[in-house]
């Protein structure tokens, strides 16, 4: 079972604990600018320990029922991203969603393709997944780029997919299937 994996000399990946609030809540502080172009808007209450251990404490009960993987990226004790495995269907679908951040200090030094590789790796060898969905907004060639070279491709164009910084917006479709 999947405990945690070193991503690059300075950053390992592993599943969120309840202890991690605080530094989730630092975390999303830091990198409220950054985030806010590809994110919901947040209500204040998101920046706060209560809410972020509350988030986790939730998604811990869905990670127990198979359903999700909340995976976090840490440099020392500092938590610096956020890959999310979310929306486990099983049946004719074996088929999960992967949504993710950096930190902006950590960003540009391949961790987020060595965390979505790490992911891929779990969802095929782990949960025996057949295939992982993932969209961008048409303009975030970053996480285009991470995708790609993580061997998913894109499948579509959704109009008005998800309501980001506020607004419905378009976003690329992308996924990687997982078996033959
Ligand atoms: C997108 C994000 C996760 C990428 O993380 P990262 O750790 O910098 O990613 P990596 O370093 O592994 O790879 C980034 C790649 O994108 C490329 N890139 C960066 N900005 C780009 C842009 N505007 N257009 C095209 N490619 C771009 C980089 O050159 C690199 O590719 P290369 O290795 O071939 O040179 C990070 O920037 C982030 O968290 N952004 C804000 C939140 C976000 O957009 N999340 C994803 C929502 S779908």
């Amino acid at each position: 079972m999947f405990e945690s994996r070193q991503l690059s000399e300075s950053v390992s990946m592993r599943v969120l604990r309840p202890s991690d609030a605080a530094a989730l809540a630092t975390a999303y502080v830091r990198n409220r600018a950054y985030l806010s172009p590809w994110e919901p808007v947040r209500p204040e209450e998101y920046y706060t320990e209560a809410w972020q251990a509350a988030d986790i404490s939730n998604r811990l009960v869905a990670h127990e029922a198979k359903e999700g993987y909340p995976f976090a990226l840490f440099a020392g004790d500092m938590l610096v991203g956020r890959f999310n495995l979310a929306g486990i269907v099983r049946g004719p679908f074996q088929s999960a969603g992967l949504g993710y951040w950096v930190d902006s200090k950590y960003a540009g030094r391949g961790v987020a393709t060595a965390a979505v590789q790490a992911i891929v790796e779990i969802a095929r060898d782990e949960l025996g997944l057949h295939r992982i969905e993932a969209s961008t907004l048409l303009h975030n060639g970053g996480s285009q780029r991470v995708l790609l070279k993580s061997g998913f491709r894109q499948i579509g164009m959704a109009p008005r997919y998800l309501q980001i910084a506020g607004k419905w917006q378009d976003h690329n479709l992308y996924q990687i299937v997982l078996h033959d």
